[in-house]
């Protein structure tokens, strides 16, 4: 630092250069370092030697070197005094962002500067801006979410009436009938209506899974295995999964589907062409200061992903893939549903879903989900289905006729119950064996080929004798009467008859418990 300064006040100025926490430099308008105190060889891991030996070009981000020249060329025009930003690289290869406050001297062709590291700050403020985006984001979601979900209730009870009045029709009129083959398409058509229909209350807001312990490995590898047999020939699917055990709290059904929707995207975005798909699991820490993936907290988290070497997306594309019913693909190809359901699905599990793509090179979708063993409290939370006892009757309603079960739900939905579905008479003893305590009533089909109504009553009453049975049958015989009586079934009821008739028994046997 020289001029007219004494030899002591040179050695202060030295001392205080040597002393700055800020980087302190000279530098010349060719671009050269003339002089750098310590600090940034601190900031930067370079060696004095190094740093005076690079341009300025070898050092900032391409990206700001447009920003920098322009702040040197108002130096060099002699402009008293100008601040910018840009990123320099480090000794390791990562990025600082620094802040400049510079000054001229023009008739010695330097440049002097104050110079600091703004690294955290730009970390925080990118992450609170990126916390916002995310707010918006799924606020929208959610607001979409809770207008498709409002829709497919009405839309269940409409379907219902159709299902139901079809098949009253179809069992009205002879088999031959020429109405019959007709019957048939409006039934089949309004199942698959019902199918849609679930799938877009799986991401409505009020869609809370019942969650219990499980490997997060296991359910992956039975959806890539489920996956296999449809692949298309010249695509690679494989699997990686870590070492450690990865334990989450999960609907596995929902997280399996969560898996296969990501991977039929995976594939159906090869476009027929070949191409590879990598399905893994790992273990992962957020760590509070460091980069937090999605704006989840810290903690410990699962994280599976589907990698895909398929066509990508830009970034309007991958703006918008959350959304119900966003869809590129041609008509009967895609609805546009499996992504929302999939940011349904993670949500409900306490995770998050993000996406990162290139054009012509492919997509990684990413899916973060707590792990179990870090919510050590989380098994003996209270149980989703405990609260909800407490407020409305929980009804079992068993018919392997899929139609009929639609139809029921929404019935007995609508008279107010809480109502849970199954079509297979053993996974609705299952059900009931998982924890008895969450049904206060079931009403079983009799005419069932893997169990009889009165097998399952039969098998139910061993587990807890408390809990009513109702028949509900399309033939009910004398034999069947007896029987049931026997095993201490509560009711019979026609399947004919109005569901009014079906509801006064439901509600007589349920005001007596
Ligand atoms: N892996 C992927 N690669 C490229 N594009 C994808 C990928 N996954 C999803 N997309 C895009 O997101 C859209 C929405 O996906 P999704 O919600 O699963 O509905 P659908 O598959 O029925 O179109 C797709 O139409 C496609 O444009
Ligand atoms: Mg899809």
């Amino acid at each position: 630092m020289a001029g007219v300064l004494g030899a002591r006040d040179q050695a202060e100025r030295d001392r205080l250069f040597e002393l700055s926490l800020d980087m302190l430099c000279v530098a010349g308008f060719d671009g050269y370092f003339k002089q750098v105190n310590p600090a940034w060889s601190r900031t930067l891991g370079w060696s004095e030697a190094e740093l005076l030996a690079f341009s300025w070009k070898d050092l900032v981000h391409p990206d700001d070197r447009r920003a920098s020249r322009e702040a040197g060329k108002a130096l060099f025009a002699g402009m008293p005094s100008v601040c910018f930003e840009n990123r320099h690289r480090c000794k390791d290869g990562s990025y600082r962002w620094l802040s400049w406050n510079a000054y001229p001297v023009v008739a010695d062709q330097t440049i002097f500067a104050v110079v600091r590291d703004i690294t955290a700050q730009k970390l925080t403020e990118q992450h609170r801006i990126e916390l916002e985006t995310r707010l918006r984001e799924s606020q929208r979601l959610e607001a979409l979410g809770t207008l498709a979900g409002g829709i497919a209730h009405d839309f269940n009870n409409i379907l219902a009436t159709v299902l139901g009045n079809t098949t009253l029709a179809m069992e009205g009129i002879a088999p031959d009938h020429p109405a019959m083959e007709r019957l048939r398409h409006i039934n089949k058509a309004g199942l698959r209506a019902g199918d849609l229909v679930r799938q877009i209350l799986a991401f409505s807001k009020n869609f809370s899974p019942e969650l219990s312990r499980h490997s997060l490995k296991r359910i992956v590898e039975s959806a890539v295995s489920a996956m296999r047999p449809d692949l298309p020939a010249g695509i690679a699917l494989e699997l990686l999964l870590c070492e450690e055990h990865v334990h989450v709290m999960a609907d596995p059904q929902h997280l399996h589907q969560v898996v296969v929707n990501l991977c039929s995207n995976a594939v159906q975005s090869m476009q027929g062409l070949p191409g590879k798909v990598e399905v893994g699991v790992e273990r992962l820490d957020i760590d509070a200061a460091a980069e937090r993936p999605a704006g989840l907290p810290a903690g410990e988290y699962a994280r599976v992903w589907v990698a895909d070497s398929g066509c990508g997306m830009d970034e309007s594309l991958l703006g918008r893939i959350f959304e119900p019913f966003f869809t590129t693909r041609a008509v009967g190809q895609g609805v546009g549903l499996g992504l929302s359901a999939v940011h349904g699905v993670v949500s409900s599990h306490g995770g998050a879903v993000s996406a990162d793509s290139t054009p012509g090179l492919g997509s990684t979708f990413h899916v973060y989900l707590p792990l179990a063993d870090s919510m050590p409290h989380a098994e003996q939370a209270p149980h989703a289905s405990d609260a909800a006892r407490s407020e409305v009757q929980h009804v079992l309603y068993v018919d392997d006729d899929e139609t009929v079960m639609i139809l029921m739900d929404a019935l007995l939905k609508r008279a107010g119950y809480r109502v849970t579905c199954h079509s297979d008479p053993h996974a609705a003893v299952s059900a009931v064996r998982r924890e008895p305590q969450s049904f206060d009533l079931i009403i079983t089909d009799f005419n069932m080929p893997a169990l009889t109504g009165l097998g399952l009553a039969a098998d139910v009453a061993r587990i807890r004798a408390d809990l009513p049975v109702v028949i509900h049958s399309g033939h009910i015989s004398d034999s069947v009467r007896t029987e049931a009586a026997r095993l201490g079934v509560r009711g019979v009821v026609n399947k004919g008859g109005s569901f009014d008739e079906l509801g006064a028994v439901v509600q007589r046997i349920l005001a007596s418990q």
